[in-house]
């Protein structure tokens, strides 16, 4: 079986350049934090949680939260459903929502209701990617790594019906394939 690599729309360097910075701005605003929890959103998180962790000079915890939004198709219900929360307990504590992509805003506008129940300190977002032109809800991004076109990406974390999560760079497909 062949494999057609996606086109490259943002490099393995670009990405590690801009994940620094991030690490960077990240650990300057929480210096005097002792409790950060990052809250990694899974699938499409897992690459970039793990490089961006890797970088920071502060102490931080980890979590995990899934979430199941589109199924397997590539179109935005809008309907944002729990599928496993954060195990440890993170009332008081300061989060800092890390996702791989925002597109219309209502995945991480769930979350961060979602996330109020449980009573942390603070709530800030992170997310690799927006779809600037795609946004139908308003949410507030603290950390953001690029703003991409309306098209699908794949690579670094995010997938097209389970494929390409692996790839090093931001690839774009066509979603009919
Ligand atoms: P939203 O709720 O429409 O903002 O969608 C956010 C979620 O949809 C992301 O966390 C991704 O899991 C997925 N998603 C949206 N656009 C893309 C894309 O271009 N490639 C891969 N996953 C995407
Ligand atoms: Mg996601």
């Amino acid at each position: 079986m062949s494999y057609d690599a996606p086109e490259v729309l943002i490099s393995e360097d670009d990405i590690q350049s801009r994940v620094t910075e991030l690490a960077a701005q990240i650990s300057e605003d929480y210096a005097d934090c002792n409790d950060l929890v990052l809250v990694g959103v899974l699938k499409g998180a897992f690459i970039f949680l793990a490089d961006l962790s890797r970088q920071l000079k502060i102490p931080r915890l980890i979590e995990f939260i899934a979430v199941s939004s589109y199924g397997s198709s590539n179109v935005s219900s809008g309907a944002v459903r729990l599928v496993m929360d954060v195990r440890g307990n993170i009332e008081g504590k300061h989060l800092l929502i890390v996702e791989d992509i925002v597109d219309t805003g209502h995945t991480l506008k769930y979350l961060i209701g979602m996330l109020k129940s449980h009573r942390p300190a603070s709530i800030k977002t992170c997310s690799l990617v927006r779809k600037a032109e795609s946004a139908q809800v308003e949410v507030k991004i603290d950390y953001l790594g690029f703003d991409i076109g309306d098209e699908w990406v794949v690579g670094y974390g995010l997938d097209y019906a389970e494929q390409h999560r692996t790839l090093p760079y931001i690839g774009i497909i066509e979603p009919t394939e």
